[in-house]
């Protein structure tokens, strides 16, 4: 599974209220290939306060086709203990729980390729606790916030974290960690 985020310098992933301000404010000349990414991405996973950002601030309510241009056919899988509407025609699966509990359908949903963790943080750390994270993906922004969502809320080390790769997108850089799963507990 890969967590692929963009982030702040200081390691928020949103601003207070949910906000990506400081993310749209970047004029920047290049940027990671996002198409790219995706074609190798068979499932997506995000959190309950993820999937409301992306119901509040875009149309895919109204619009079912531009759900799918966001996600293609892609299942999406929601963890969320609410009920949250789903876009017409779109495959949005409603999980809860123990996310190891949710893995096998996860990953036979993605058929062989990448599964995508969106976020947040605390999601992501539920999978690397299940020793289910393989690789974190982040993309910096020149931006600091005093206050927001957090990217990682999990201590991980040098012996867990390894560098694979460093790109500069002109005022943005994006690096990419290996990650040794997480000790399973006895
Ligand atoms: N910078 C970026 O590129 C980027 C990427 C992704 C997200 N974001 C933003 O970052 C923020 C992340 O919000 P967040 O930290 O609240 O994280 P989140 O993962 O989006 O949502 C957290 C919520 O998900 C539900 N949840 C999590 N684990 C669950 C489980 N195992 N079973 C059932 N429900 C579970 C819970 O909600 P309920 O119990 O209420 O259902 C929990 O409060 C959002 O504003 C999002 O838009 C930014």
């Amino acid at each position: 599974m890969v967590y692929r985020t963009a982030t702040t310098l200081n390691g928020l992933i949103a601003g207070p209220g949910d906000s990506l301000a400081w993310l749209f404010a970047v004029a920047s000349t290049a940027e990671p290939d996002h198409q790219e990414f995706l074609d190798g991405v068979g499932a997506i996973v995000m959190g309950a306060t993820t999937y409301a950002w992306i119901l509040r601030e875009t149309d895919v309510l109204s619009d079912a086709e531009l759900w799918r241009e966001y996600h293609g056919e892609r299942p999406v899988f929601v963890f969320t203990h609410g009920t949250p509407p789903v876009p017409d025609g779109a495959d949005v699966r409603i999980v809860a729980g123990a996310v190891g509990d949710a893995f096998a359908a996860v990953a036979a949903a993605a058929d062989g390729r990448a599964v995508w963790v969106v976020g947040g943080g605390e999601l992501a750390g539920q999978f690397d606790d299940a020793a289910l994270l393989d690789e974190i993906q982040i993309t910096v922004a020149p931006a600091s916030l005093a206050a927001g969502a957090p990217l990682l809320p999990r201590d991980l080390g040098p012996d867990r974290l390894h560098l694979h790769d460093v790109t500069r997108f002109d005022r943005f850089v994006h690096l990419t960690y290996r990650v040794t799963p997480a000790p399973r507990l006895p």
